[in-house]
């Protein structure tokens, strides 16, 4: 080990959009939200709160908590399937915006397992060389992402970013244990976003009217809870954790009903598991390091405890990364 997360950071939008609000945009209702996902109400980006200005946000309260400069910065990584512009990255936007003029940046598209594979990117550079200090980013403004006239998505998502540096400790004891990802381009009909239009019209598909995320919930739903529950078990397996020994499971915040399967499925009590969704929503690859950064502030996460993070996604993609702090 000695691979370990310096310090967190997150930034949310300040407009709070609760389900009374989506009433007056959509056919829906509070009540079918709040017990079909458990959702509350969510944060929703205003004008100039773009993807890389919270990404650039979070960054900055993970670098101060890490008492880290801009320039100490080797790499950026941001994943996200919301970014600013197709080109360039969000990642380089973030590297003007917070003066990180020693490093390269690229981003990461796993949908909400996005920042599990970045953090796993981030761990192998340390693993290679032990002076670098790597920023891992997710962040999404998804509302600039969906059919605000299809109930079925529009009301799971939300906004916001959260960041982790990542670095060297010589205690060996600490650390990023293991992980494990996994992806399967399959199923990706049941849960994608087309681009927007094409320039060639030859390659252009008339039926896909704008980049908007497409879903099939029930399926999605089945496919998260399987999928978060075995990337957990045969990650304890293999790393012989038992899941009594875990302090926190950090689970990528779908939404309250599919977190609530997986505590059923992986027999934990409810202290043992980080559930913000009914505040924030769904925020892809932002809902991890958001919910890691609310643990490290208010003391849920404390020095010695296993952490364990698991994600479903867009892809499919999934994982599952397990962490003694
Ligand atoms: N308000 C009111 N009614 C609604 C709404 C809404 N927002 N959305 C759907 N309905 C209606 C449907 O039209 C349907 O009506 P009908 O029976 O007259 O046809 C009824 O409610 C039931 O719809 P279902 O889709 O069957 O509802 P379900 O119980 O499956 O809940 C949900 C839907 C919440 C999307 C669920 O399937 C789910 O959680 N899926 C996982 C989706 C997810 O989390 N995706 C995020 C991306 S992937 C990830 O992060 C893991």
């Amino acid at each position: 080990m000695g691979r370990i997360i310096l310090g967190t950071g997150s930034s949310l939008p300040e407009k709070v959009v609760t389900n009374k609000d989506l009433e007056k945009k959509v056919d829906t209702n509070d009540e079918w939200i709040r017990t079909r996902t458990g959702i509350k109400e969510r944060r929703i980006s205003s004008s100039g709160e773009y993807t890389y200005v919270l990404a650039a946000r979070a960054a900055e309260n993970a670098m101060a908590m890490a008492g880290i400069t801009a320039e100490e910065i080797d790499l950026i990584i941001v994943a996200t399937i919301s970014s600013h512009m197709l080109m360039p990255s969000t990642a380089c936007f973030v590297q003007q915006e917070i003066g990180a003029t020693n490093c390269f940046a690229y981003d990461v598209n796993a949908a909400c397992s996005g920042f599990l594979y970045a953090l796993d990117m981030a761990d192998k550079y340390v693993q290679a060389d032990q002076q670098k200090k790597i920023l891992v980013i997710g962040a999404e403004t998804l509302s600039s992402r969906l059919n605000w006239q299809d109930r079925n998505t529009c009301i799971l998502f939300g906004d916001g970013a959260g960041a982790a540096v990542v670095g060297h400790s010589n205690d060996e004891q600490r650390g990023i244990i293991a992980a494990d990802l996994f992806s399967d381009g399959k199923l990706w009909e049941l849960l994608h976003m087309h681009t927007a239009a094409s320039c060639n019209a030859d390659i252009s598909v008339p039926e896909w009217s704008g980049a908007h995320i497409v879903m099939e919930g029930r399926e999605v739903f089945k496919h998260a809870v399987k999928a978060m529950a075995e990337a957990v078990h045969g990650l304890l397996q293999k790393t012989g954790y038992e899941i009594s020994a875990v302090d926190l499971v950090i689970p990528h915040q779908a939404n309250v009903r599919i977190l609530n399967k997986l505590v059923e499925r992986l027999e934990l009590s409810t202290n043992q598991v980080l559930i913000n969704a009914p505040q924030y929503g769904n925020t892809s690859a932002a809902s991890i390091p958001i919910a890691l950064d609310e643990a490290r502030r208010n003391g849920r996460i404390k020095n010695g405890d296993v952490v364990l993070f698991c994600s479903f996604g867009g892809g499919f993609t999934w994982g599952a990364s397990l962490i003694k702090w």
